[in-house]
């Protein structure tokens, strides 16, 4: 069954940890925790200080998505913060590789980005040494925005590679996802599902997470 990741991007800040045990108790598999710097995407969020703060608040992994520059300068604070998954964007790193060493070098499970326009082919050498790819559905940056429906054949694309170079790897998608092109991301292979708006936008979070799981 495919897992589902609610980004608390869109949640309300004010009552953070009860937003959070809210997906929990709905039937959530990760916490999805948008990280911006305001010079990767334009927008800033969240630190390491707030992923420290929401850590003794659930039980569930959480999935770290830096939208950073330079992302080496900041994964030992997410990391001792308590990161579970800490994924950076292939568009933000000179040497991924030593980038993603650095992130399994604390016990973390690591995993490359790609925003909508970068093509599959640039997981090739490093599919092996990661636990996640995260396939964009939207340009980073803000909660709500339209899916974009040409990433869908990349998803198989990475299921593929998966099935050939790395049975465990989780392919999650992020931006857009509602019930509707839900279904569309599971149909190509998607393992993980990452949800802001059409999650914390609902009154029931979770008869929202059951709609996109598609039970
Ligand atoms: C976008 C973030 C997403 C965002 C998704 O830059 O990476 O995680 O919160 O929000 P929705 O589901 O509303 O598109
Ligand atoms: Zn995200």
């Amino acid at each position: 069954m495919v897992k589902i990741a609610p980004s608390i991007l869109s949640a309300n800040f004010a009552k953070l940890g009860e937003e959070i045990l809210d997906v929990e108790r709905g039937g959530a598999d990760f916490i999805h925790v948008d990280v911006m710097d305001g010079q990767f995407v334009p927008n800033i969020t969240i630190g390491p200080l707030i992923v420290e703060a929401i850590r003794p608040v659930t039980k569930l992994p959480l999935d770290v998505h830096l939208m950073i520059e330079q992302p080496d300068r900041y994964i030992e604070a997410f990391a001792n913060a308590g990161a579970d998954y800490i994924t950076v964007h292939v568009e933000a790193c000179t040497h991924l590789h030593r980038t993603i060493q650095l992130i399994k070098s604390y016990g973390v499970k690591a995993g490359v980005v790609l925003n909508p326009a970068t093509p599959a082919s640039v997981l090739q050498p490093i599919i092996e040494d990661i636990d996640m790819v995260l396939l964009m559905t939207v340009n980073p940056g803000f909660g709500g925005q339209k899916f974009i429906t040409s990433v869908l054949p990349k998803i198989a694309e990475v299921k593929a590679m998966a099935v050939r170079d790395n049975q465990d790897l989780e392919i999650e998608v992020d931006g857009g996802v509602n019930e509707e092109t839900a279904k569309l991301c599971i149909e190509q292979g998607a393992t993980v599902l990452v949800a802001g708006s059409a999650i914390y936008n609902q009154e029931d979070r979770r008869e929202a997470i059951q709609k996109i799981r598609g039970n």
